[in-house]
């Protein structure tokens, strides 16, 4: 019986976990699908010259195949969901790769300057911000893929249609010549 409870009482604490970092995060964790992760990891740049970074990790979902495709890199995840933070945290031990981590940190607050290239999959409002973020940080050259939502007012080099459902997008930057 006390096990019982136990059980019940963790499941609601991570459950209402979940629902508070999603209401202050603006988004919850949902994973990138299937289907679009295959069009994002098609559309990843061959080489890149920098620190790989996802602003928001999830549930590693797309941490674990970007840390196999850039063995030369830092693959670096942020994410501040602690359940979330906590099973892309184990995936990553599992897969033993020393290139890779998640850390539990708001990605708004962390220097991106050193990317090469920058994975997102969040909502408009944080496009928003981050464009300022990546105008004011990114170095010429350095890729941003972001999963359905587009970086307001720059032109992607290229936007990847979904084969799904709802026709998602995938759009891809690469930053050009600062004048
Ligand atoms: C829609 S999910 C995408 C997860 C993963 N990138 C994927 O594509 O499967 C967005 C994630 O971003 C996280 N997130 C949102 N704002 C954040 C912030 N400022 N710092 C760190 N993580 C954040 C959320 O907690 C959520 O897990």
């Amino acid at each position: 019986m006390i096990l019982i409870i136990l059980f019940l009482v963790s499941s609601i604490g991570l459950a209402l976990s979940i629902v508070i970092w999603s209401i202050r995060n603006g988004i919850a964790p949902m994973p990138t699908s299937p289907k679009a992760k295959r069009a994002l990891l098609t559309s990843l740049p061959p080489t890149i010259s920098g620190s790989v970074y996802e602003l928001g990790a999830g549930w590693g979902t797309l941490l674990m195949p970007l840390s196999h495709r850039y063995p030369f890199s830092d693959v670096v995840g942020f994410e501040t969901s602690p359940l979330p933070y906590f099973v892309s945290r184990c995936r990553l031990s599992l897969m033993g790769l020393s290139h890779a981590k998640v850390i539990r940190s708001d990605f708004y607050k962390a220097d991106l300057s050193d990317a090469g290239l920058i994975v997102c999959y969040l909502y408009p409002g944080a496009m928003q911000r981050l464009k300022v973020k990546f105008e004011k940080e990114l170095k010429t050259g350095t890729w941003v893929i972001s999963n359905t939502f587009a970086v307001p007012g720059w032109d992607p080099l290229q936007v990847v249609e979904v084969r799904d459902l709802y026709r998602n997008k995938i759009y891809i930057y690469q930053v050009v010549l600062k004048t």
